[in-house]
């Protein structure tokens, strides 16, 4: 694993799956206050994440700021056919675009920074850390449709459209499915 990053006063490190779990429910309160969500979902996505971070190519990046408190995060694993998230976008995908990309690629599952320091490059810097050295050919993403600042780091990463205003179960929004095959290539700005 590489070492640290610096953004400001910040630092963006790797986190194993006991680091990651061990700070799951501040992870997850970044994630409900990110998403809009109440407070009340955050006991049973902590449950989601605690099982995520025991799965094949689990990788996860968090920005930390003074006093170790946490302003942002990321993680992924191996999309796996028999995984939730994987069946649907399966489903959702052209069978080319299945073959092409689903299988042995990266899920970012969630990426969040606290609200009070979103749009200063943590978000980017976290997703780009994240991604650096993963062995997968590709990541792959879903996000609700819309003109977003995630849209915006996405689409500035080079991400593309795999699906559009796809509908999952339970959900009420429209998502886009995107992905970008790995390595990134070098962003403009790097
Ligand atoms: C999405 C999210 C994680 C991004 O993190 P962030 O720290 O806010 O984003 P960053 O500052 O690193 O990057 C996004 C911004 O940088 C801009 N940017 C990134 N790379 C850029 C580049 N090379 N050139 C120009 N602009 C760039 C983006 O356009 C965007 O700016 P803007 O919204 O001010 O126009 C964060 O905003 C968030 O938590 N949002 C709410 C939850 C969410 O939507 N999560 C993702 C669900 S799929």
């Amino acid at each position: 694993m590489t070492g640290t990053t610096y953004l400001r006063d910040a630092r963006v490190v790797r986190w194993g799956p006991a680091e990651f779990v061990a700070r799951v429910r501040e992870a997850m309160s970044i994630y409900a206050e990110a998403m809009g969500y109440p407070s009340t979902v955050v006991d049973n996505r902590a449950g989601y994440a605690t099982a995520h971070a025991g799965r094949r190519g689990f990788r996860a990046v968090a920005a930390l700021g003074p006093d170790d408190v946490l302003l942002g995060f990321g993680y992924g694993y191996s999309s796996e056919p028999g995984q939730w998230w994987h069946d649907q976008v399966a489903k959702a995908v052209d069978l080319g675009v299945a073959e092409q990309w689903l299988c042995g690629g990266l899920e970012l599952c969630e990426l969040h920074v606290r609200p009070a320091r979103q749009g200063a490059g943590l978000g980017r810097l976290v997703l780009t850390t994240l991604l650096e050295d993963a062995p997968h050919p590709a990541v792959l993403l879903s996000t609700p449709e819309g003109d977003t600042r995630a849209w915006r780091l996405y689409r500035s990463l080079g991400f593309l459209d795999l699906a559009r205003n796809h509908l999952f179960p339970g959900d009420s929004r429209p998502f886009a499915v995107l992905g970008a095959r790995l390595p990134l290539e070098q962003p403009d700005d790097a």
